[in-house]
């Protein structure tokens, strides 16, 4: 046998955590993701078989943690763009509800590892149900992409840290890409509106772009975020899940109790818990129901919780503000607000003295059940 290469080892590069430098890289690994997919008018996936969406009239996602983030944000992507039904489950729960699979739907898995018990099995399931099946996997040559009729690789390059980062921007991106792909190949998409989302999709490397400005500020706001006792991530659309995501990386690496809401849901029961010693980060694009947003927010902040907004825009009843970028879609604030949260909760773990690539308790690849 041959030993690896130091090729395919991780570096930390100057980093001080594998998360860092994972988060760093974004950028550049959105871009390996596109390269060759993106043209001007049209997404290609050669690696998929022609065939793939014909006779397709829903699309079941399954995942576990992260990469089930990334499935639900898709999840409004096929339905908005593709107009395509789609719902996503936990591949945990999937397998022992006795799930009723018919032939019309299209199975996408999602996994960095593709060696995740849950969602192997889960894949295993609908296959031997006779259904099409597509693996959206980061890691070439795993039990997942052996299995699948289809893959995509999301070609993020290894990822060490635990907390996973660049893994569910490439599932986003990758999702976004297939949205669309299926809205051109279903006929339901104008020229125009295909146009400016690839116009969108060719900004996300930039958005993805580490500020100093932003990593300072995230590196400040950790000196008191990590005495808080309860978070509350909120946001609205596809920036429910990003909260979802938010919460699931200070909980995994800082040890923080922390929840991902709906923030239009927050009224029907959470908001009871508001008193200053509660923060709530919440996201406030500019691009997506911004004034919804803006008064679930006035509404905690009227019974005092502490708040942090993430906005492009000036929101003065925040107790702290991270300001984005101003961007023209929604998607492209998704990714500024995803790298702020990154940097949060790594911040907060750094200053906590825990190990941010290697938290207690978790690992990197769960093939138990
Ligand atoms: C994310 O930060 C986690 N460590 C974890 O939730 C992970 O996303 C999950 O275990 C799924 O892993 P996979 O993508 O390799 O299937």
């Amino acid at each position: 046998s041959t030993l690896p290469t130091s090729k395919q080892f991780a570096q930390k590069d100057g980093f001080r955590f594998f998360m860092e430098k994972e988060i760093y890289e974004q950028s550049d690994v959105v871009s390996d993701c596109m390269l060759g997919r993106l043209k001007d008018e049209e997404i290609l996936f050669d690696e998929i078989d022609k065939s793939l969406i014909d006779g397709i009239n829903e699309i079941k996602i399954c995942a576990c943690g992260t990469s089930y983030h990334a499935g639900l944000t898709s999840s409004y992507l096929f339905e908005r763009l593709a107009k395509v039904k789609c719902n996503v489950e936990i591949a945990s729960e999937f397998r022992y509800k006795e799930p009723l699979l018919t032939k019309d739907t299209l199975f996408i898995v999602i996994s960095q590892s593709g060696e995740t018990a849950d969602t192997l099995e889960a894949l295993k399931m609908a296959k031997n149900a006779g259904l099409k099946s597509l693996v959206i996997c980061n890691v070439d040559n795993s039990s997942m992409t052996r299995t699948a009729n289809n893959t995509i690789l999301t070609r993020a390059g290894i990822e060490k840290g635990v907390a996973s980062t660049k893994a569910f921007s490439t599932q986003t991106v990758v999702l976004w890409m297939l949205a669309l792909y299926f809205a051109k190949a279903k006929n339901v998409i104008s020229k125009e509106k295909l146009q400016s989302e690839i116009h969108a999709l060719r900004e996300v490397p930039k958005s993805l772009k580490v500020l100093d400005k932003v990593h300072e500020k995230a590196r400040r706001l950790s000196k008191r975020y990590l005495h808080g006792h309860g978070f509350f991530f909120i946001g609205r659309d596809v920036f429910f899940p990003l909260a979802l995501e938010g919460a699931l990386k200070l909980k995994e690496i800082s040890y923080l109790h922390a929840e991902g809401y709906p923030a239009g849901e927050m009224k029907h029961g959470p908001i009871a818990l508001a008193d200053p010693e509660l923060f709530t980060i919440a996201l406030m694009p500019e691009n997506l129901l911004y004034d919804k947003i803006k008064s679930n927010v006035e509404e905690l902040s009227a019974r005092d919780s502490t708040i942090c907004a993430i906005s492009p825009l000036d929101f003065e009843l925040a107790d702290d503000f991270i300001k984005t970028c101003k961007t023209d879609h929604y998607m492209l604030e998704f990714f500024e607000m995803l790298v702020v949260l990154q940097l949060l909760s790594m911040e907060i773990s750094i200053r906590l003295g825990n190990d941010v690539d290697m938290p207690r308790n978790l690992a990197k690849s769960v093939t138990v059940e």
